[in-house]
């Protein structure tokens, strides 16, 4: 995601939020900032090396893994650890019910699938604009081998997200209120694990201890193996 100061006296004075498009794609501005997905910038970690240090990475690799992988990223946001899980090798099918953030992650989509970097992993990325506790609990296809889950935390707490990017976020979102159902949506599709982002210091999604957790410097990936 790139962000810079907006001079654009108009959206500022009026403070609400108005999506454009301008050379680079499609952008929110709001209130002075610029919240755009941009895939492209994280090109350079997906190298082989690289990779494979991404914590994200170690979370949801199978040690003997068969055929297509497939996740559901419940949570997609502008689609950054999904690119992730996608570089990985699994076909991730992304579920955001916010509007705008989906607009904004279509748009940082279609730009990744025509860059020649990220075009074969964009390839295995899917957009699908729902809630995802809908979305789980109507699903009837394979189990799919890993979910992702990575809500936004109450505004009190410490979030996985930092900055500016929070804080558009924070505007745009409502804290998860349903971690519960969320959680509960997650399990009864019983993938093969599910891999929870939270703050280092963060509890555990619906007070679900998880199997294992890999801790970086400021998140954690809780892992469920079912
Ligand atoms: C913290 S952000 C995720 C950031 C994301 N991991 C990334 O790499 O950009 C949480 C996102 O999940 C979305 N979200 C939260 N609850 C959802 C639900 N029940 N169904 C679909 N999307 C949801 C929010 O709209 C928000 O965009």
């Amino acid at each position: 995601m790139s962000r810079r100061r907006a001079d654009n006296a108009e959206n500022t004075a009026e403070n609400r939020p108005v999506l454009r498009r301008d050379e680079d794609g499609l952008c929110l501005v709001w209130d002075g900032m610029v919240l755009r997905g941009d895939l492209s910038r994280k090109a350079d970690r997906l190298q082989s090396g690289r990779l494979q240090q991404e914590l994200l990475y170690r979370a949801a690799k199978f040690r003997h893994a068969e055929g297509p992988l497939m996740a559901i990223d419940a949570t997609a946001g502008l689609g950054e650890d999904s690119l992730i899980l996608a570089a990985a090798g699994y076909n991730v099918t992304l579920l955001e019910h916010n509007p705008v953030i989906a607009d904004l992650l279509e748009d940082a989509l279609q730009r990744a699938a025509a860059d020649p970097a990220l075009s074969e992993i964009a390839g295995r990325m899917h957009l699908v604009r729902a809630d995802s506790i809908a979305f789980m609990s109507e699903y009837e296809g394979p189990s799919p081998d890993l979910i992702y889950l990575d809500p936004m935390f109450p505004e009190k707490q410490k979030n996985s997200l930092t900055g500016k990017k929070l804080q558009m976020f924070q505007m745009l979102e409502i804290p998860c209120g349903n971690e519960e159902q969320l959680l509960q949506a997650a399990l009864d599709l019983q993938p093969k694990r599910i891999v929870i982002k939270r703050p280092l210091k963060g509890p555990h999604l619906a007070g679900r201890k998880p199997s294992y957790a890999i801790t970086g410097k400021t998140v954690r990936y809780d892992c469920i193996v079912l």
